[in-house]
């Protein structure tokens, strides 16, 4: 298998590291592009160096490249997963504005019909963003908010972050067992 992993400037650039953790883990063939504000906001708000990060990755790629293999649709691959996707990002993608890496792949990766992830991360969400994502939503692409899902029982930042990452690899079609799906209290009391 092989994907196209992109992290741009939205907080939670975190959550694309431990998606590289893991697909690295599954042996997913990975091909990394950091925005700039991508790498900026990793060191304002993790630990990772960006040569940590580019270490998890089968494949980097400058965002500016845009002769890489991922800039053409000859170039087979599974899908491409944005996280976090900032909403400049995603406004570019809405438009197929092609002007770096990631969103000429992102146009690629749609119209090609391949499977196209964006974790959109932005709160509150103005009549711009829930547009752009509605728009994208009916070309085909998942928008995919980076929401706490309560009913796990957090008891960290990271166990948010595993929980994230995991249901954003299902929306990939990845097998992996790296969370606790929901098991019905009421089932169970039958059984
Ligand atoms: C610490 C930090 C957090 C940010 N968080 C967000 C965010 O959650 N969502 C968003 O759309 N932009 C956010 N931004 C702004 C983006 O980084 C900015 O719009 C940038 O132009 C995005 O460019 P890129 O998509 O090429 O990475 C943040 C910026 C910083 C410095």
């Amino acid at each position: 298998m092989r994907l196209v992993v992109a992290i741009t400037g939205a907080t939670g650039t975190v959550l694309g590291v431990r998606l590289l953790e893991v697909l690295r883990k599954l042996d997913v063939e990975t091909h990394l592009v950091l925005s700039d504000w991508a790498r900026a906001t990793l060191s304002l708000e993790t630990d990772y160096t960006v040569n940590d990060v580019r270490a998890l990755a089968t494949y980097t790629h400058s965002a500016k490249d845009l002769a890489a293999a991922i800039s053409s649709g000859s170039f087979l691959t599974d899908g491409m997963v944005v996280c976090p996707c900032s909403m400049k990002t995603l406004a570019a993608i809405r438009m197929g504005y092609g002007d770096n890496l990631i969103t000429r792949a992102a146009d690629v990766t749609l119209k090609e019909r391949r499977r196209l992830v964006l974790v959109a991360r932005e709160a509150p969400l103005s009549e711009i963003h829930l547009e752009n994502m509605h728009y994208l939503a009916r070309a085909g692409a998942v928008i995919f908010p980076p929401t706490i899902a309560y009913y796990t029982k957090p008891n960290s930042v990271d166990d948010v972050t595993d929980q994230i990452a995991g249901r954003v690899l299902d929306q990939l079609d990845i097998q992996h067992s790296t969370i606790d799906r929901w098991k019905s209290p009421l089932t169970e009391e039958k059984q």
